[in-house]
């Protein structure tokens, strides 16, 4: 993966898909700038890549605080000697949050926090990322749908909508910048076993039920793994991916590619 020597901005990478890309790129050879509101998690994968010779730093950073978000853009672009891509990875789901999660009972404030990290958060780093990534020869921006971009879900009315919103930013930003040589993208993972869906699943009120329905529509029958998004996002980052922008990546074990669950394929599900 020809992700070598080029310098990422992970936002979320203390743990899930994030900490995950940042441990297959910097395996590549990528330096990565780790941020994260949760210091110790954040310390310590970019302690785990410094272990393993690579390069990486840690700034802590809350999407939804301009001045963190400046500051972060900043330290990375110093640190790492520039910004050539910005992984836009934080995210959260309504579901950690407490409180209800169907529209009469959830609160505003529960929906106003899910749109400002999932969407105010990767506007805000874009914007204070891009002096850093005119300057760079490979610039790209990697944002972080899901399946709920695109297709309905229960309980999801928040964090669905704030993931549309993602994508159609995606595209707004490859027209935006364009002229500037900046890629812009945008992948849409499907169930991947994180914290995240760890938490979803204990708010469900049948957990066992709803994994099930998560992962019996996956062709490839498993849940996803931090590690496959990972060589996504670093394959988008690479000029083997050069002439590919604006774009919307399904990567969900084939499960919006069809209408039906394993069994009816005479298949279990090994999740
Ligand atoms: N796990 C899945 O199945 C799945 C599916 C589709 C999309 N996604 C998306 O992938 C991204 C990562 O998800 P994950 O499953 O790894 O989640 P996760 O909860 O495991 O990890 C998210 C990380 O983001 C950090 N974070 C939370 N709020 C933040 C904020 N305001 N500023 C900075 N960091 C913050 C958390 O501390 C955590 O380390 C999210 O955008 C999520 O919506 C995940």
């Amino acid at each position: 993966m020809q992700v070598n020597g080029l310098n990422f901005v992970i936002t979320g990478a203390g743990a899930g898909i994030g900490a995950g890309t940042a441990l297959v790129a910097a395996g590549y050879g990528a330096r990565v700038m780790v941020s994260d509101t949760n210091d110790a998690d954040g310390e310590a994968v970019a302690a785990r890549i410094r272990d393993a010779g690579g390069v990486a730093f840690y700034q802590h950073c809350d999407v939804t605080d301009e001045g963190q978000v400046q500051a972060l853009m900043q330290a990375a672009g110093e640190q790492l000697g520039g910004i050539d891509v910005l992984h836009n990875n934080a995210g959260i789901h309504e579901s950690v949050l407490g409180g209800g999660l169907d529209l009469e009972s959830m609160s505003r404030d529960t929906f106003d926090k899910v749109m400002a990290v999932n969407v105010l958060g990767p506007w805000l780093c874009a914007k204070y990322a891009l002096p850093w990534l005119r300057k760079s020869q490979q610039a790209s921006i990697i944002n972080a749908g899901s399946v709920s971009s695109v297709a309905g879900y229960p309980n999801c009315v928040a964090y669905g909508s704030s993931k549309g919103a993602i994508m159609q930013m995606t595209k707004m930003l490859a027209v935006d910048l364009a002229a500037d040589g900046i890629r812009v993208n945008c992948y849409c993972p499907g169930s991947i076993r994180t914290r995240m869906v760890d938490d979803f699943l204990a708010a469900a009120p049948d957990p066992a039920a709803m994994l099930n329905t998560m992962t019996n529509t996956h062709l490839i029958p498993r849940m996803g793994k931090p590690e496959d998004v990972a060589e996504l996002v670093c394959f988008l980052a690479s000029p083997a991916a050069s002439f590919i922008n604006g774009a919307v990546w399904l990567i969900d074990g084939g499960s919006l590619a069809w209408r039906g669950t394993l069994d009816i394929l005479g298949m279990e599900d090994t999740a």
